[in-house]
């Protein structure tokens, strides 16, 4: 698990601030939370923070915290908790989040890393040449039967090889958004090679449940 701390002083900006259309916004969704507990909205505006300047700045942290009646300290320890919260620029195009842990580390995630070092930058949280990729090492995304997976924004793509994550990163530099799911052709999380339980076609066309009833459960 990476460290995760504020980026360094001379990439913060020294101010934030919602646009209008975020503001008006941010109004409505306090709203729906008594006024003692508007603390409870400080994950939907860091996201918020996130989408209308691509990453978390310490000056966002700080508006936001005031905005919400919080301590600095409160609103950091959620930002820095959460790998969804970026806390330096990202590349412009995609920032590509590889899940590190166990699973998908004994299918194959230490290439995929190696493949980001060669085709992105040397070190995670290092914008690419061009600025337009990142990549970091994260834990577990929550798909591990589709081991081994990476995460772009909100999309994930599962069942990687190192030659399918390269072509994954140069059809977004080619401006095109790949795919999201498994990169292996298979169907969610059914068995590789296909399914292996409930294949007779009976089951869905209802005539199984017929020859159920027909046998009184039996053959
Ligand atoms: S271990 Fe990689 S998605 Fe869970």
């Amino acid at each position: 698990m990476s460290v995760r701390r504020l980026a360094p002083a001379e990439v913060q900006p020294a101010s934030f601030a919602f646009t209008p259309e975020n503001e008006s916004w941010a109004q409505m969704l306090l709203t729906h939370y008594p006024a003692e507990k508007k603390a409870s909205a400080v994950i939907p505006f860091l996201m918020r923070a996130q989408d209308q300047e691509g990453w978390v700045s310490r000056a966002a942290i700080e508006w936001v915290a005031d905005k919400l009646g919080m301590k600095y300290i409160r609103v950091l320890e959620v930002a820095t908790f959460y790998t969804q919260f970026q806390l330096a620029p990202v590349g412009t195009v995609a920032h590509v989040q590889i899940c590190g842990t166990t699973p998908c580390m004994l299918r194959g995630a230490e290439a995929l890393v190696e493949v980001c070092k060669r085709k992105i930058a040397p070190h995670a949280h290092e914008l690419s040449a061009d600025g337009k990729f990142s990549w970091e090492e994260v834990e577990c995304l929550g798909a591990c039967v589709n081991a081994p997976m990476m995460a772009v924004d909100k999309d994930t793509y599962e069942d990687l090889t190192p030659a399918s994550f390269e072509a994954i990163l140069d059809a977004f530099a080619r401006g095109e958004t790949p795919k999201p799911g498994p990169q292996n052709g298979r169907v969610g999380c059914e068995p590789e090679g296909g399914a292996t339980v409930l294949s007779d076609p009976g089951v869905y066309d209802g005539s199984y449940r017929v020859h159920i009833v027909a046998t009184g459960g039996g053959n």
